[in-house]
């Protein structure tokens, strides 16, 4: 159900950008500034191999710069993990090569019954605010029986091959780093996997941000905090400045780290680690000349499981932070937090 046009039909047309996508007249987009080079080549990268190896001193070395990165600004980005870089290229050569089909075979894969699964624009929400300038396709890939494969493009060719070994990958890793984000909190390490629950999904995102001639007053994906407990993201080295994170009321740039995957901690997590961590605001920005694509892996609870703060992390100094959650009542709180710009988490206080 695409509520409003397809973004990339506009801009290859050479249309001008509907009025529904500009921020009101007299809000300006904030500016993010470069974050000193040591933040995202130093502090905030994080050693995949040494999360998972057993206990040395650099293995406890790695968990205290994951717990300082989740605290402070809830995202980090990964490096030495298991998936190669010509996979990422060859994952982000499928999704170009998805986007570069003509409109009439994407529209093959229009979102269907669910509203969830398949393509459309980025816009599940109409309200007041400025419109996203983003098209995507979305895919459920776990649990595997819950994948609707008719959505899923069969050209380019290997695109169900690849995004099936991602999935597979993705997997893997969400386990790795959840396991971590326990052990770096002193809990067990299926403290956070007991509530994400065994059933729980990931769903990949295939994002396509077109050039867009006004990006002062055009976003690519508003702020927001995403729903997950930790999402996975791959981003595209021919544009180095589409993503910003929030901290502290100042955007920082996320830059490109070849070869790195970024990694972000959703409402979800936030909940389970009773507020320690933070779920970080993001936004996506317009590029007046080059168009942008990414792939994002959101891995969210089981839809029926509660999610609250671990119990372990509950103490009188600490008291409980967040009320109940599950996937329902997330969306009915979304429907009023995402207009007003401020995260579903804010409205679960206790
Ligand atoms: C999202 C998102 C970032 C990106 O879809 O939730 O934050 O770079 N995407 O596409
Ligand atoms: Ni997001």
């Amino acid at each position: 159900m695409a509520c409003s046009k397809l973004v990339q039909e506009i801009a290859l047309k050479g249309e001008s950008v509907p009025e529904r996508h500009f921020v009101k007249q007299d809000h300006v987009i904030p500016p993010a500034i470069d974050a000193p080079s040591r933040l995202w080549e130093h502090t905030l990268l994080i050693d995949y191999s040494l999360l998972s190896s057993s206990s040395s001193l650099t293995h406890q070395k790695e968990l205290t710069r994951l717990h300082y990165a989740l605290k402070h600004w809830g995202c980090f980005q990964v490096i030495n993990h298991d998936i190669t870089s010509s996979f990422l290229e060859e994952l982000m050569k499928v999704a170009k090569e998805f986007f570069s089909l003509p409109i009439e075979d994407k529209l093959r894969y229009s979102v269907g019954d669910d509203f969830f699964n398949g393509y459309s624009n980025a816009n599940e929400i109409v309200d007041n605010n400025a419109l996203n300038w983003c098209d995507r396709l979305f895919l459920t890939v776990v649990p595997e029986d819950q994948r609707r494969l008719e959505f899923w493009p069969k050209n380019p060719e290997n695109f169900r091959d690849i995004l099936n070994e991602y999935s597979e990958s993705l997997r893997l890793m969400l386990e790795v780093l959840l396991k971590a984000v326990a052990r770096s909190l002193g809990l067990e390490e299926d403290g956070f996997l007991r509530q994400h629950g065994d059933q729980g999904s990931i769903s990949t995102r295939l994002g396509m941000y077109p050039p867009c001639p006004h990006p002062d007053r055009v976003y690519g994906v508003r702020p927001h905090s995403d729903e997950s407990t930790i999402t996975v993201l791959l981003q595209d080295k021919d544009v180095p400045e589409g993503l910003h994170v929030l901290k502290d009321d100042q955007w920082f740039k996320v830059p490109v780290t070849p070869g790195a995957l970024f990694i972000n901690l959703g409402d979800f997590g936030e909940v389970m680690s009773n507020g320690i961590f933070k779920s970080v605001m993001h936004r996506v920005v317009t590029n007046p000349v080059k168009e942008r694509v990414s792939v994002a892996a959101f891995c969210t609870p089981h839809p029926e499981t509660d999610v609250e703060p671990i119990a372990e992390l509950v103490s009188s100094n600490r008291p409980k932070m967040y009320n109940k959650v599950n996937k329902m009542t997330f969306k009915q709180i979304y429907m009023h937090t995402y207009p007003q710009g401020k995260k579903v988490v804010d409205a679960l206080h206790v």
